[in-house]
């Protein structure tokens, strides 16, 4: 059956704050359509499919492959499709997969051979398990059975220790390549694990650097995002309506892009510009430039280098976008002068940091972290996040388990184990604003925030900062994906600069 977008954000939208959803075939159906089909954007699709899954597996006794051969089609079908093709993951989802983990490793160490669904549902796991960087938790008795399994001769083996550790570091799982294998879950897992690792370390050599970085800051901040790039991410790069710019022939810049998602889709929505992707870290530039080659995006160009070293490229822009990336900097104001010295007069700025208001949780559980002095490596980060999943309930550091980037090893790095991290508020980026005689052409926000806005300062100018800084007050997590705003540098001559 042909899904329509419509049909199924409907489907997905009928989720939202239901107690009762509904569990019929044609459902679940849909919702594994709506995973599956990574250029259409569906809201909530994947909270409604972790609350499917949670109900149907909560009921199974002990996840043995006999157990799990009771899930009908549909439901097999969706779990396959969500742990293949997607990567986020609440608190009851890990502790199932963590317990589904751990079952089939123990049929295996008992001499069970896994085939057909099992098989597949087992390289299906592996493929998440590596997507968000071996989040879950290990066990003494896991490692044990682990170091006893033959991954050189039996494909199930193999999977199994995907589950636990990336097969591009297991040397008996190089002999996999060229073998056919039983099914496209297990050739799945190969090309995640293996195959497009190997093609990011080939790429590498392929892009430009700028200069060596020299800055203590930048060189402190690119070996954390050498180590872990961030994001990760699975589904089409579908371009954001909110942030168009043009169609005509501009030259964009994309400082601090990271793993790719945010130039991909400027490139995606203005064909006919030239994007320029910059980031300190060479292995998430890899990341984005295997992703550019997948999506047959051919106006990005990545380069290596640190944003205080821009002029070095020997070009000016039309547009330039930094994201996340400024308050990760020593100087955040040195880095925006930068920026501005190769934006062209009359062109935009998309400038996104982050709101100290928005991460008062966030930064509790940032003071938790560093009073525990939990180290920023895999065990330090996976000792940490089991220290929050089991907070009181009513403590504040408790809430970071709700945000997205908690559910992967470079996600936690990011939210709570930053080597350098500045938090600003409305007044104190109005101010920055104007010292550099930027005008606030837009404020990017849900819809709804827009209307909440508009409904309580009718009368307020809609870039009108202040007014957002007394909004800001009485809504504190309006910003909590960071205050985001675009900004015009002035053509005049007499402007700042
Ligand atoms: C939080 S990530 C954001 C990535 C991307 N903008 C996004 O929104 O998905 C910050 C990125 O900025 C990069 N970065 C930090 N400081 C930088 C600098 N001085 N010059 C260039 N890139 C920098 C990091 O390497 C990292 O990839």
């Amino acid at each position: 059956m042909a899904y329509t977008t419509a049909y199924l954000q409907a489907y997905s939208d009928s989720f939202i704050g239901k107690s009762a959803y509904p569990t019929d075939d044609t459902s679940i159906e849909t919702l594994a359509a709506c995973l599956r089909d990574e250029r259409v954007v569906i809201t909530g699709a994947n909270q409604a499919t972790q609350v499917l899954i949670a109900h149907f597996l909560s009921k199974l006794t002990n996840f043995s492959s006999a157990d799990l051969a009771k899930l009908n089609d549909s439901v097999r079908d969706l779990l396959l499709a969500y742990l293949a093709y997607d990567l986020e993951l609440s608190g009851t989802i890990e502790r199932i997969l963590t317990a589904l983990r751990r079952s089939f490793l123990e049929e295996l160490s008992s001499g069970h051979v896994l085939e057909g669904f099992a098989l597949d549902l087992l390289a299906a796991l592996a493929t998440f398990c590596f997507s968000t960087e071996y989040i879950f938790q290990e066990t003494a008795e896991e490692t044990i059975m682990l170091e006893a399994l033959k991954p050189s001769s039996d494909v199930a083996h193999l999977a199994a220790v995907g589950c636990f550790t990336p097969l591009h570091g297991v040397e008996a799982a190089q002999g996999w390549l060229g073998r056919p294998v039983p099914n496209s879950y297990v050739r799945h897992m190969l090309c995640v694990q293996i195959l497009e690792p190997a093609e990011e370390r080939r790429l590498k050599s392929e892009i430009r650097s700028l200069s060596s970085v020299t800055n203590d800051t930048s060189a402190l901040v690119r070996a954390m995002y050498e180590e872990n790039p961030f994001p990760r991410w699975t589904r089409y790069p579908v371009p954001l309506r909110d942030h168009a710019m043009t169609s005509a022939n501009f030259d964009i810049l994309v400082a601090g892009c990271g793993t790719g998602q945010h130039p991909l889709k400027t490139a995606i929505q203005n064909p006919s510009s030239r994007v320029f992707a910059l980031d300190l870290s060479l292995t998430s530039l890899a990341y984005a430039a295997r992703k550019a080659r997948a999506y047959g995006v051919s106006n990005v160009t990545f380069i290596h280098g640190d944003i205080l070293e821009i002029e070095k490229l020997g070009m000016a822009f039309h547009h330039v976008s930094a994201v996340g990336v400024l308050h990760h900097m020593k100087n955040p104001e040195a880095g925006l002068e930068a920026l501005l010295r190769v934006l062209l007069p009359g062109g935009q700025i998309d400038l996104a940091v982050y709101s100290e208001i928005a991460r008062g949780d966030i930064i509790a559980a940032i003071k938790l972290r560093e009073a525990g002095g939990f180290a920023p490596t895999l065990e330090g980060i996976r000792n940490f996040r089991q220290m929050v999943l089991h907070l009181p309930i009513d403590e504040p550091a408790r809430k970071v388990k709700f945000i997205k980037e908690f559910s992967s090893v470079s996600g936690c790095r990011d939210l709570l184990f930053h080597v350098q991290e500045h938090r600003l508020s409305l007044p104190t980026l109005s101010e920055l604003l104007r010292r550099h005689s930027l005008i606030v052409a837009d404020i990017v926000v849900p819809a709804d925030v827009k209307a909440a806005f508009r409904n309580e300062f009718p009368t307020a100018a809609y870039n009108d900062l202040e007014a957002w800084a007394q909004f800001e007050e009485k809504h504190p997590e309006t910003f909590i994906s960071m205050y985001r705003v675009v900004a015009e540098k002035q053509r005049s001559e007499t402007a700042a600069l």
